[in-house]
């Protein structure tokens, strides 16, 4: 369940995540593979500033790999490590702890050479609410810490956890509020599940959803709503309309539009992500 935003929690998480933040020598900025543009804040570049950064891009099961594998290399190629995880899986974890070893690689040399004879690596995760923190640091530390579940900025008393060999985390994660501004964004994430179900209309978001899905996978959307390939000519609200006769919801295209929705959040119409690989050299 994600949290509705004010700008006394956005204050207080900004400050809260900042001072977090001088106690680590590597972030975790966690963001959903699905949307790995709109699933970021911006606020992290500048509180996060000459800190190494390892970009977790979770939830990689329900993200089209192409798509992923372009993700990855775009940012490697913008000088940001970047990995993709699925977090329920131990393989991402462990991707995550060897990542943090090569991003960290010259801090650990220069506290070798200092004579520090087991350096430890402090850790932390960032990000906007739903994208996997909570169950990342569960995994991490082998055991469950993080309450799933959201309140903005680091909520209590942090302690340290230890996870792999010589890497220390933060045992509550830095929550920093989703971008807002922009609709389609908003879309993205309201499909994704990024932003509290009550703020957003189901139906813009469906129809969002369908656009893409009528035109990448007509036969799932025609078997898993009923319709035909003449009623795929119709306009998206016709069309929503039709699905919500064929599927006996008489006229409560909501109700159509919820499945459509839960249906995408669970990866039942294949593995999609909706932001596009901006172009690079
Ligand atoms: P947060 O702390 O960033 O807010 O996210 P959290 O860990 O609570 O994860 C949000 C939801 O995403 C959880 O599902 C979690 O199980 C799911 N999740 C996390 N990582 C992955 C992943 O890599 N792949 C997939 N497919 N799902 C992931 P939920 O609906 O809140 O609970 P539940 O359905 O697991 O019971």
């Amino acid at each position: 369940a994600t949290i509705q935003w004010y700008p006394g929690h956005m204050a207080k998480a900004r400050r809260q995540v900042t001072e977090a933040l001088t106690k680590v020598d590597i972030i975790y900025e966690i963001v959903d593979a699905r949307v790995p543009e709109s699933s970021r804040n911006p606020l992290l570049d500048e509180i996060g500033q000459g800190k190494k950064r390892l970009l977790v891009l979770n939830k990689a099961d329900l993200a089209n790999p192409a798509a992923t594998q372009g993700f990855i290399e775009y940012y490697q190629a913008q000088g940001l490590p970047a990995v993709a995880i699925d977090a329920q899986h131990t393989k991402g974890i462990q991707r995550i702890i060897a990542e943090t070893h090569t991003v960290l690689a010259d801090y650990i040399d220069r506290q070798k050479t200092k004579g520090v004879r087991n350096v430890l690596l402090r850790a932390m995760c960032v990000g906007v609410p739903n994208v996997g923190k909570s169950t990342i640091l569960n995994r991490l530390a082998g055991r469950n810490i993080a309450q799933t579940g959201n309140t903005p900025g680091v909520t209590r008393a942090q302690q340290w956890i230890k996870t792999g060999e010589d890497i220390s985390l933060l045992d509550t994660p830095g929550i920093l509020w989703p971008k807002f501004e922009d609709p389609l964004v908003g879309k993205k994430l309201a499909l994704t599940g990024g932003i509290k179900d009550t703020l957003f209309h189901a139906d813009d978001v469906a129809l969002f959803a369908l656009e893409t899905l009528v035109a990448q996978v007509p036969d799932e959307v025609k078997h898993l709503y009923r319709v035909t390939d003449a009623d795929l000519q119709q306009d998206l609200p016709d069309l929503l309309m039709t699905m919500t006769a064929r599927l006996g919801f008489k006229d409560d295209y909501d109700r159509t539009s919820w499945v459509i929705i839960n249906d995408v959040r669970k990866g039942k119409l294949g593995r999609f992500t909706w932001d596009a690989v901006p172009q690079h050299a």
